[in-house]
């Protein structure tokens, strides 16, 4: 068997990274899961001769709030479909000063305080536990990093998303902490979406995009949805930018991961496979 891996792209986003003009073949289609429906259908095509997939996070129109996503059909689905790769784009509140909003974070740690979702695959009858010490794939970072340097997004390499339940946004103490905590951004989404992508063994990383100061500010005294809708349109354009110059430089012919993304389950597996 070959061990080389025809690249597909899938990007999870929000609304408007889809409208991307350029892209052949354009087809929406509906995927089922054992785990359920994933939040939309998948529109598929290509770019740039690179095979890519697109996949709605809360649907299109936005029906659907982060704590009701089924994280499991959507990851499930996108690995259905073929995709080796998964990029996540989401909307974060900035927990530091030097993030104003339009600002783009390639987020390399999280911490999880979300509590109402389903956050694996496995469970009763076959055990698995998945290292997530490193938690999103480096390479994927690289061609972040490089693409949105190439078009001249204010971009950081590395920081630390904070993942909360939702739906409301954080108190005012709840913000502080995780500033003292050392988080850069807050968002509701990015959990348990990285840790299901390592369990089926999909590459995955997240640019975070900043559209508040979330409540932390002296000069900002409480997000809200019109601020964070107006800088979204604007990150929509950047993100659209960055999805055209990230996949030419992840579309050729690869061997396995170097990080192991790919075979995160060869040494995760605790039940007896004769069970
Ligand atoms: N998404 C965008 N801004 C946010 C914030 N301040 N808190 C949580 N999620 C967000």
């Amino acid at each position: 068997m070959s061990d080389t891996i025809t690249p597909m792209i899938g990007f999870i986003g929000g609304s408007g990274v889809y409208d991307l003009d350029g892209l052949e073949d354009r087809k929406w289609i509906k995927v089922r899961t054992p785990w359920g429906d994933p939040s939309d259908e998948i529109l598929t095509g290509g770019l740039a001769g690179v095979r890519v997939a697109f996949l709605p996070r809360h649907g299109r129109g936005h029906p659907t709030p982060p704590s009701a996503l089924n994280y499991r059909a959507n990851i499930d689905a996108m690995k259905r479909i073929g995709c080796t790769e998964l990029i996540s784009l989401s909307a974060v509140g900035s927990l530091r000063e030097d993030l104003p909003p339009g600002h783009f974070v390639i987020v390399d740690q999280f911490i999880d305080r979300t509590f109402a979702r389903e956050k694996s695959f496995f469970g009763t009858g076959c055990v698995a536990h998945v290292s997530v010490a490193h938690p999103v794939c480096p390479r994927l970072s690289d061609a972040l990093e490089a693409a949105a340097e190439e078009i001249a997004i204010p971009v950081r390499r590395g920081g630390t998303y904070l993942v909360m339940e939702g739906p409301q946004f954080s108190t005012k103490a709840e913000s502080l902490l995780y500033r003292q905590w050392g988080c850069h951004v807050i968002g509701m989404t990015n959990m348990p979406e990285a840790k299901l992508a390592r369990e089926a063994e999909l590459c995955y990383a997240s640019m975070a995009m900043v559209t508040d100061f979330d409540c932390w500010h002296p000069d900002h005294d409480h997000v809200t949805v019109e601020q964070v809708v107006k800088v979204l349109f604007s990150n929509a354009d950047k993100a659209r930018a960055l999805v055209k110059a990230v996949v030419p430089r992840l579309g050729a012919p690869r061997g396995p991961c170097p990080a192991g993304c790919d075979r995160a389950l060869e040494h995760a597996l605790i039940t007896a496979p004769d069970r």
